[in-house]
């Protein structure tokens, strides 16, 4: 693994040809991705933004321009009609104030139909690289974005300098604005807090931490934090860190969710029973949620597929990260489902007949009885290898393992993971793309996402005969032009 100075993860862009050598170098990679948003350099971490402003979505990913390597964050900017067909607009945030100097990191956007909004965190690190985070406010019309000159508020003194990643809220009830924070306390353990006004653009007043009814707090450190206001249900999602939670083997870094009611008079979330996890994959974090412009639609999740702590074989080749594919959030029989948008179905090419997979391709899998099954993606030729994903329905667990595999990675964090289904499981969805995974189990009733790299020798299936399996070959769609 390449290792970086300070001075080379830290070091400003400033003109595009300094990184159009990494642009070229990299765009013919096997491992790119061919329906997902992806760098077009160096690294792509956590969505941010996530809006539809002015008859189009809006999206930013953390960008990092210099390689697979966390150090300066952008926001970089891409914008959709349909959710499927992305185009590159270039930088969206530049770190270039005192109060972000060392990065535009994490947050959120709001739209009040005439400004996109957008609310991120101000990363600033003095000369002894002591950081202290401000929640700041960059302005976006038609193509122009303006930071507000000072922060909307800076850290609190009762909380370590980990707060970040502010979440806009407007709750319609009773008329006020919200902002969540991801936090740590001084007892370094994880924390949301909320600041309220009535204009979201000034007069930030700080309420406290918000309770999570019954839950004492989860890990150290909540990053990402949001909350999505439905009629009946809501949720709240966010990505504890610094502890192992069950069936997630060693990782200390996941994505979970409560679905309850959010009370704002007494800051607190009344859960309706303990936390699920928002994907139980090997590389799912920092989800980002967004209302459609109609309310009477479902509203929208984006993940990155990825994890803070975990190294990836594009790393090789100086980039790495994608983020996962956009899921509608329905709440059934209160269950959360995530199902992946349905304009993908603008992808459906020719079904494949063979049993060899082309590189991108999605699977809708029915299970036909309920016995055992197994399905392995990625066998080499005499049928060795794969992705291996194996059903034991007498103990209703399934189990995935990318041990198998040739290109292995993160294997101290664990390369098998299993799922328990209380009542079987019926159907799956897989969207295969040149470095991702992505299955759906019942409906979205489980979603387990993975990064995989595939080398040329792996790529047949094998499936047992009561699955019935049905593969499309999937168009492509992404542009990836070189826009700064
Ligand atoms: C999550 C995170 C955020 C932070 C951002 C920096 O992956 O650590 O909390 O704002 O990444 O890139």
């Amino acid at each position: 693994m390449k290792s970086w100075t300070i001075e080379e993860r830290y070091k400003v862009l400033n003109s595009e040809e300094e990184i159009l050598n990494l642009f070229n170098k990299i765009k013919d990679s096997d491992f790119r991705q061919n329906y997902h948003i992806q760098p077009i350099t160096g690294l792509l971490s956590d969505p941010n933004g996530f809006t539809f402003y002015n008859n189009k979505w809006h999206l930013f990913y953390q960008w990092c321009p210099w390689g697979a390597v966390h150090g300066l964050k952008y926001w970089y900017h891409v914008t959709s009609e349909d959710l499927v067909h992305w185009k590159n607009e270039g930088i969206g945030i530049k770190p270039d104030t005192f109060y972000d100097n060392k990065g535009a990191h994490s947050g959120s956007a709001f739209t009040d139909g005439n400004n996109l909004y957008l609310f991120y965190t101000g990363n600033h690190r003095d000369e002894d690289w002591v950081r202290t985070p401000y929640s700041c406010l960059a302005i976006y019309n038609d193509g122009k974005l303006e930071k507000l000159e000072e922060p909307l508020f800076g850290p609190r003194p009762d909380y370590t300098e980990h707060q970040r990643d502010p979440k806009l809220i407007y709750d319609s009830e009773n008329d006020k604005y919200y902002i969540l924070i991801g936090a740590q306390d001084k007892n370094e353990k994880g924390s949301i807090l909320v600041y309220t006004s009535d204009s979201f653009e000034k007069d930030w007043e700080f309420l406290g931490p918000l309770k999570i009814k019954g839950i004492e707090s989860i890990g150290g450190m909540y990053e990402c934090p949001s909350l999505v206001l439905t009629e009946d249900k809501d949720i709240l999602l966010f990505s504890p860190q610094y502890i192992k939670l069950p069936d997630r083997a060693n990782s200390t870094n996941h994505s979970i969710y409560f679905i309850g009611k959010m009370d704002f008079d007494n800051l607190e979330f009344i859960p309706d029973k303990d936390y699920e996890f928002l994907d139980y994959g090997f590389d799912f974090y920092a989800a980002q949620t967004a209302y459609q412009s109609n309310k009477d639609q479902d509203p929208i999740l984006i993940g990155w597929i990825g994890l803070p702590d975990n190294h990836y074989p594009s790393e090789e080749e100086d980039w790495e990260g994608s983020l996962s594919l956009p899921r509608e959030l329905k709440i059934k029989d209160d269950i959360l489902l995530q199902v992946p948008i349905e304009t993908l179905s603008f992808l459906k090419d020719k079904e494949v007949t063979s049993h060899q997979l082309p590189k991108a391709c999605k699977f809708e899998v029915e299970v036909l009885d309920d016995n055992n099954f197994y399905l392995n993606l990625f066998t080499q030729k005499d049928h060795s290898g794969g992705y291996q994903i194996k059903y034991n329905a007498e103990e209703k667990l399934l189990e995935i393992s990318k041990e198998h595999l040739i290109n292995r990675f993160n294997e101290e964090i664990g390369e098998k993971l299993a799922v328990y289904f209380e009542n079987g499981i019926k159907n799956f969805d897989i969207f295969i793309d040149s470095n991702s995974v992505e299955i759906f189990f019942n409906g979205g009733e489980k979603t387990f996402t993975a990064h995989i790299y595939p080398t040329k020798e792996e790529h047949y299936y094998e499936a047992s005969s009561n699955l019935n399996t049905k593969v499309w070959k999937l168009k492509s769609s992404n542009q990836n032009n070189f826009v700064i």
